[in-house]
């Protein structure tokens, strides 16, 4: 699957931090069940990987992408455990947009880094983190110089906030944290976040 496509599987990419190897695979399973199908398992655990590697492995009909990708060791670890996709913060160095079997949605919050960005050959960005660098505001004045660049926008993105910018031409999903909050994954409510899911996966586009 290309980014896009993967992209456009739900409005909402969920953004994962787990911390128990054991909750991997019903946290994805619930939000899946909820039609969140592009899942970002952040690489800031100690159990990311496994997590990754598992939700490959025992999740249908979920896409299980890397996310805090830094640099290129990183994301090769993520593509051996079968993420699908990566997620960086801001742009890597010397990872130059390319075809290969782990596509990467790089950060950016400026012009000059969107700048960079389209050199080096990519048009799909996560606009990070959204919310502080200038947020629906920002897309729409980034639409006019940079028609070839389309946004995945993540932090401080909500459900209240998301419709404002899935409105926008120029988003194609958005990213964040609420439809898997930490109580409730440690807990182990997994209707909880399969309804918080639902609710996410119903927001317009
Ligand atoms: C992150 O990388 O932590 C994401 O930007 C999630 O942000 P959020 O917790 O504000 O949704």
């Amino acid at each position: 699957m290309t980014l896009p496509d993967i992209l456009k599987l739900a409005p909402v990419v969920p953004v994962l931090i787990i911390e128990d190897e054991a909750q991997a695979v019903p946290l994805a399973k619930a939000l899946v069940a909820g039609g969140l199908k592009a899942l970002e398992v952040t690489l800031r655990t100690p159990a990311a990987i496994n997590c990754i590697r598992r939700i490959a492995g025992e999740v249908e009909g979920g896409v299980v992408g890397a996310g805090t990708i830094l640099n290129a060791a990183m994301r090769q670890e993520a593509y051996d455990a079968g993420a699908r996709f990566g997620v960086s913060p801001g742009l890597i160095d010397g990872e130059e947009f390319d075809d290969g079997p782990l596509p990467l949605l790089p950060g950016i919050a400026t012009a000059t880094e969107l700048m960079a960005g389209l050199s080096m050959g990519y048009s799909y960005f996560k606009l990070f983190p959204a919310n502080i660098v200038g947020g629906v505001g920002a897309l729409k004045a980034f639409a006019s110089p940079f028609p070839q660049a389309t946004f995945c926008p993540t932090g401080g993105v909500s459900l209240q906030n998301a419709p404002d910018y899935l409105a926008l031409p120029n988003v194609i999903c958005v990213g964040g944290s609420w439809v898997a909050p930490t109580d409730a994954v440690r807990a182990g409510d997994w209707g909880r976040i399969t309804e918080l899911a639902r609710e996410a996966a119903g927001l317009g586009r």
